[in-house]
């Protein structure tokens, strides 16, 4: 399938749920108050990949993303590393809430796939 929908009410806030898109996970998070002021207030000369958390969500309360490490394509896991984000258990690569690669040896931001929001409740991916 090229594209896919996902109805947003089945994620509750503060989780984050995989999906599937073009044979590849998905990450899509719920995210916090907390969440998106921490991640909205990252210091862009400590990252990496250097990219604002606005440029990389449409919406603050929604992070979606391409679960496949930048690394060697393992697929990280949800609430877990060093910030508050996801980790990749096959080498130690740490991402933030907005996917933002933080530590180890990930060089690049986890991606952003095309989506667009139809309907409040409904986010339409690819
Ligand atoms: Fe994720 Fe190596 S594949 S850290």
């Amino acid at each position: 399938l090229a594209k896919v929908e996902i109805k947003l009410s089945q994620i509750p806030e503060g989780k984050s749920m995989v999906f599937k898109w073009r044979g590849k996970p998905l990450f899509i998070r719920h995210r916090t108050a907390d969440e998106i002021e921490t991640e909205s207030n990252v210091n862009l000369a400590e990252l990496r990949d250097p990219q604002h958390d606005t440029d990389r969500v449409q919406n603050p309360k929604w992070m979606i993303v391409i679960g496949v490490c930048t690394h060697l394509g393992c697929v990280p896991v949800a609430d877990a590393g060093d910030f508050g984000g996801y980790y990749c258990p096959c080498h130690g690569s740490h991402y933030d809430a907005s996917g933002r690669i933080r530590k180890g040896p990930a060089p690049l931001n986890l991606e952003v796939p095309p989506y667009t929001f139809p309907e409040d409740d409904l986010v339409v991916v690819g």
